[in-house]
């Protein structure tokens, strides 16, 4: 089957990073969010990289128009009837992930291949609100999206092999290096990944050293491009909570357990950058002071 026309759902940080790279890649992409407002945030975003990449000179005016012109923005579901493949990059709820699928099930022809961008949850509990789980896969991309190189390619039991291979191929035409995983919660790099995490705040919580000396550590000493504490800020506390929960839940074992100072920093509302605050306030957003606590 040819690829040729991307849907995307969802226009936040991730969903806006997927349709560009999509779009970058030469596919013709249709990108739905919930309300215009929220499509026009997305989109700006988008244009605001683009613009930033010809800055660089890594892209000419005429291919940003290029690009450009292959991605529209919609809040009607039905404009992503004809596409090939859809994306789903919504907010990380199952009942939510599990009510769009369904309702994109009934209204895409059956070729069309379905994949989901969740970090955390089940692929096949979302597959299984349709009738196409042989053609549904997850496709888990790293933020920044238009930076980061890998793409994670999950089957489950029921996913087909050739829509597999096929999903595979995608994510290399998406310009990223895709790695194979099954449907395991967290599948590689969030298995590996988020046990780190949490551990960086433990060493913090039993005094081992300061937010900047754990951080410094990881960059100095391993190469790391963030510290722990840094990377838990980006990513934002109120998402490495939900997905340690649900891994926790999974595995029961401590490793994947929250830390008492994570649960009550997510109370606090204390998220990381987005919230302006978390293991650093980012008051001044170029300089970010380490939080005393
Ligand atoms: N969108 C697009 N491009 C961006 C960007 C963004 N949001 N942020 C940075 N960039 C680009 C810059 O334009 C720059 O491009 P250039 O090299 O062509 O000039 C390049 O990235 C480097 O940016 P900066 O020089 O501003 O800053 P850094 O060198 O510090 O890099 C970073 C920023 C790429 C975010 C780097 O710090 C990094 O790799 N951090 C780790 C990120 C990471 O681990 N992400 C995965 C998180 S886990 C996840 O997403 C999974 C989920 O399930 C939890």
């Amino acid at each position: 089957m040819a690829i040729e026309k991307v849907g995307v759902v969802g226009c936040g940080l991730m969903g806006s990073g997927i349709a560009q790279v999509c779009a970058q890649a030469g596919f013709a992409t249709v990108v739905r969010e919930v309300a215009p407002e929220l499509v026009e945030k997305g989109l700006k975003g988008i244009e605001k990289n683009l613009g930033r990449l010809v800055e660089k000179g890594n892209l000419t005016e005429a291919q940003k128009s290029e690009i450009r012109g292959r991605l529209t923005g919609t809040t009607a579901i039905e404009d992503l009837m004809d596409c090939d493949v859809i994306v789903e990059a919504i907010i990380e709820q199952l009942p939510a992930k599990r009510e769009l699928f369904a309702k994109l099930d009934g209204l895409c022809p059956a070729s069309s291949i379905f994949a989901s961008n969740t970090s955390s949850l089940t692929i096949t509990e979302i597959a299984t609100a349709t009738k196409r789980p042989d053609r549904f896969v997850g496709l888990h991309f790293f933020n920044p999206v238009p930076v980061m190189k890998l793409v994670e390619v999950v089957r489950t039991i029921a996913t087909n092999p050739e829509v597999y291979e096929e999903m595979v191929g995608f994510g290399a035409r998406l310009g990223k290096t895709p790695v194979r995983a099954h449907d395991s919660t967290g599948f590689i790099v969030n298995r590996l990944l988020v046990p780190y995490l949490l551990d960086a705040i433990r060493a913090l919580e039993e005094g081992v050293g300061s937010i900047e000396d754990v951080d410094n550590s990881m960059k100095l000493g391993c190469g790391h491009p963030m510290g722990p504490l840094t990377l838990l800020d980006f990513v934002g506390l109120d998402t490495t909570f939900y997905i340690a929960n649900i891994m926790f839940e999974e595995f029961r074992e401590r490793r994947f357990a929250p830390p008492p100072l994570l649960k009550r920093m997510v109370l606090a509302g204390w998220n990381g950058r987005k919230a302006g605050r978390g293991f650093y306030d980012y008051s001044d957003p170029a300089k970010p002071k380490a939080m005393k606590f």
